[in-house]
C-alpha cells in the first residue's frame, strides 16, 4: 500500500461507538453498529444512505445468517435478526459474573459458528469472556479471564484463529478445529507498544495479512503472518476501530470510529470522530463467514 493513501469518509455518522463493521455481499451493503445506544446500521455507498435498526439495549456485534437476517452479541446475550428485520428474539442470556459487563466484538468461524467475547464497563482486568453460540443455539464458554474481548479472525484455511484481547497489546494465535470450535496452542504472533494506541478490531486479507485498528493511535496497521509490521494507514482522528473489506471484489477497506473516550477539546479538532471510511489499499479481502443458525 502506498504511504500516501488517505481514507474518504463513507458515512460521516458521528458514532458514539462505531463499531464491527461486515460487508454483505449480496445486498452489497455496508453494515456497522453504535455499540452503546444499540444500533445497527445498513449502509448503502452506491447512494451514501445509511438505515438504522434498534436493538433497544446495547449491541457489541453483528453477523450475517446464511438464510438472510444477522446474530446479534446483544449486551447480555444473543438474539436473531429475521430477515425482513422485523423481528428480533433473544434467544440466549449469557450472566456475566463480577462487575458490570457488556458484550464486544464477534464473528463467525468457517462451520457457521458465531464467536463473541465481553468486557466490563469498567475495564476490570480479567472480567470478560469469550463464549460460542453454536447454529443450534448452544453456548459455549471458550476462554476466561479476558479484560476487552475484541478482534477475531480467521485464516482463510479455518485452521488459525487469530485474537485481540486489548490490554495484551497485540494479537495471539490459536489452532482451531473447524470440525469441533475448540481453541488449542494459544500464541503471541504480534506485539504492539502501547505507544500505538489500543489494538482493536481486526480483519485478514487475502495474502493472509492481519489488518488491526489502533484505538488511540488513528492507525490501522497491517501485519504479515511473521508478525513483522509492513504498512500504516493513518486516519484523522484518534479513535479507531475496526476494519472489513467491502465493495467490488472485496477491494475496499472499510473502517470504523468513535467519538467515545474524546473530551470536547479533542471532539473540537476531529470533526469526523466517528464517521465510517473507505480507502483503496491495494488488496483485497476475504469474504465475511455466516452463522449457520
Ligand atoms: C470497545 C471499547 C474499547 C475499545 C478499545 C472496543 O472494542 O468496545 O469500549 O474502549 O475497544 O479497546
Ligand atoms: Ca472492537
Amino acid at each position: 500500500m502506498p504511504a500516501s493513501v488517505r481514507p474518504d469518509i463513507a458515512v460521516d455518522a458521528h458514532a458514539t461507538l462505531g463499531e464491527g463493521p461486515v460487508w454483505d455481499d449480496q445486498q452489497q451493503r455496508l453494515l456497522w453498529l453504535d455499540i452503546l445506544p444499540g444500533l445497527v446500521h445498513r449502509a448503502d455507498p452506491a447512494t451514501g444512505s445509511d438505515d438504522v435498526f434498534r436493538v433497544g439495549k446495547p449491541v457489541g456485534a453483528a453477523s450475517l445468517r446464511r438464510g438472510g437476517g444477522l446474530v446479534l452479541a446483544v449486551e447480555d446475550g444473543f438474539a436473531l435478526l429475521d430477515p425482513d428485520w422485523q423481528r428480533l428474539d433473544q434467544v440466549a442470556v449469557v450472566e456475566h459474573a463480577g462487575p458490570r459487563a457488556r458484550f464486544n466484538e464477534g464473528k463467525c468461524d468457517p462451520a457457521g459458528r458465531f464467536l463473541a467475547g465481553t468486557m466490563a464497563y469498567d475495564l476490570s482486568p480479567g472480567a470478560g469472556s469469550l463464549y460460542r453460540l453454536d447454529p443450534d443455539l448452544a453456548v459455549t464458554r471458550l476462554l476466561e479471564g479476558v479484560t476487552i474481548s475484541n478482534g477475531l479472525a480467521w485464516t482463510a484455511d479455518g485452521t488459525t484463529l487469530y485474537y485481540i484481547d486489548s490490554p495484551t497489546q497485540g494479537v495471539d494465535a490459536f489452532g482451531y478445529d473447524a470440525g469441533t470450535g475448540r481453541l488449542a496452542n494459544r500464541r503471541r504472533v504480534v506485539d504492539i507498544p502501547a505507544a500505538a494506541g489500543l489494538p482493536d478490531g481486526m480483519t485478514i486479507d487475502a495474502d493472509g495479512c492481519l489488518w488491526v485498528a489502533l484505538y488511540g493511535g488513528s492507525a490501522v496497521h497491517r501485519y504479515a503472518p511473521d508478525g513483522r509490521l509492513d504498512a500504516t494507514l493513518s486516519f484523522p482522528v484518534t479513535n479507531i476501530t475496526c476494519p472489513v473489506f467491502g465493495g467490488p471484489g472485496f477491494s475496499v477497506l472499510y473502517v470504523t470510529s468513535a467519538r467515545d473516550g474524546l473530551d470536547e477539546r479533542q471532539l473540537a479538532a476531529q470533526p469526523h470522530a466517528g464517521a465510517v471510511f473507505a480507502a483503496d489499499v491495494g488488496t483485497r479481502g476475504l469474504p465475511g463467514l455466516r452463522f449457520g443458525g
